[in-house]
Order: C-alpha cells, then structure tokens, then sequence
C-alpha cells in the first residue's frame, strides 16, 4: 500500500507546479486528473458531443479509452491510445471540458482511473475533488487557495507566454467563470473539507509554497 498526497484547489492557484516539485524530491508519481478531464473535453469536442444528451454520452464513455500513460518517465494523457498532451492546454478545451466535467457519468469514469492510476504507488494527484471525493483517505490533503486577482494575474502571464493574446480582464472573467463552474457544480464540487490543510499562495514565491507543503509532508508522517 502506498500513500496519498492530494491537492485540490482552485484554477490558477498553481497546484500543477507544486504537485510537480513535491513529485520530484519526494520521488513519487505526479497524476494530472484535470489531464483526464481535458482528454475528455477533447474527445467530447472531436466527436460533436453535447452535454445535455446523457445517452450519447454514455455511449461515449463507454467507447471511449482515456489513459495516462509513461513516456519518458512521464505520465501523458492519451485518447484512444493517441497521446494527446499537446491538444488539450488550450482554453477552448478548458472552456468544454468544464461543462462536461460536470455531469456525474463523467467524473464516475475518471475516478475509476484516477484510482487505477493509484493502486499499490505513493502517488500525488491534484484536482478540484480529490480529497474531497477520490480519496477521502488520503494522508495529506492540501488545500491551495489565492486571491482572484493574483491568480487572473498569473493566467494572463501564463497565456501570453504561450502566444495567446488576451486581456487581463478577459483572464479574470475566464477565472471567474471556471470558479463558479468548479464551485456550483452539483457532483463533487470543490470544496475545502475540515481535514484539508489550507496553503494560501497569493503573496508566497513557489519555493516558499513548496517549503511549506514539505513541513506538511514531515509532519504527517510521510518522510
Ligand atoms: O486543472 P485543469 O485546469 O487542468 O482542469 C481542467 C478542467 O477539468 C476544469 O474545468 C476543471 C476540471 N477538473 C475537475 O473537474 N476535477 C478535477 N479533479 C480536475 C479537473
């Protein structure tokens, strides 16, 4: 048996940097559940599906094979065994995958190989419902929190590092709207349970986020 680290949070709170670092020192596997969740939205692009017809979505879960799968040591998103990692960071696919995310069929068949993706390793998973939902026995839950603004901020720089020309306002307005989709939702919302510790990253540099998570890791237990 291994252990769980879980990170759950809201969007731009930089829960794929710190689950990135923490996987590093702690040498154990990073899974990227929003991944899953994109190769979904992908899917759900390419095939014309609409979230409001429940039956022909669950005619598309039940054809469709999404996987993370190890290349070169790490652990990529792949679509009926295309690897589909360099499609699905874009926001038209953000933008899909959060209606598709949902609806309960959907998140039923990702859990089911979130926990695959778990059996038997130390793992560490960040999401919006991991703790909460996916393994409430996990042995650290983290929470990660930031100001709007500053986590508008860092989308905004984030886009425009990747060509994408946006506003800033148009990148809090996409915050904002992902925000109350994640939060609203009515099947594993994102939520901070009692039993997760709360990291609020608004004025900390990554190293200090990283530095306090490993004082949790130490404190559970865990090394
Ligand atoms: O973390 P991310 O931006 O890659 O997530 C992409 C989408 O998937 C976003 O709409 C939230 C959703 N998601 C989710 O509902 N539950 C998760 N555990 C991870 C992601």
């Amino acid at each position: 048996m291994g252990y769980k680290i879980t990170i759950d949070g809201p969007a731009g709170t930089g829960k794929g940097t710190l689950a990135k670092s923490l996987s590093e020192k702690l040498k154990i596997v990073n899974v990227d559940s929003g991944s899953l969740y994109r190769a979904f939205g992908l899917y759900a692009i390419r095939m014309n599906l609409d979230p409001n017809n429940i039956e022909k979505l669950e005619e598309a879960l039940a054809n469709v094979e999404i996987e993370l799968k190890e290349v070169d040591g790490k652990l990529l998103p792949h679509l009926n065994n295309e690897n589909v990692e360099e499609y699905i960071r874009n926001e038209e696919v953000a933008k899909t995958t959060s209606k598709f995310a949902s609806i309960k069929q959907v998140r039923e068949y990702i859990a089911v190989r979130q926990r695959r993706l778990a059996e038997g390793r130390n793992v560490i998973m960040e999401g919006r419902d991991i703790g909460s939902s996916v393994f409430p026995d996990a042995e650290l839950k983290i929470f990660l929190n930031a100001d709007v603004q500053e986590r508008a901020n860092r989308r905004h720089k984030q886009l425009l590092e990747k060509g994408e020309i946006i506003s800033y306002e148009k990148a809090l307005n996409m915050i904002e709207t992902r925000d109350r989709a994640d939060m609203t939702r009515e099947v594993s919302p994102l939520i901070k349970t009692e039993d997760m510790i709360e990291i609020d990253t608004t004025n900390l540099s990554i190293d200090e986020v990283v530095e306090k998570a490993m004082e949790l890791v130490k404190m559970k237990g865990l090394i």
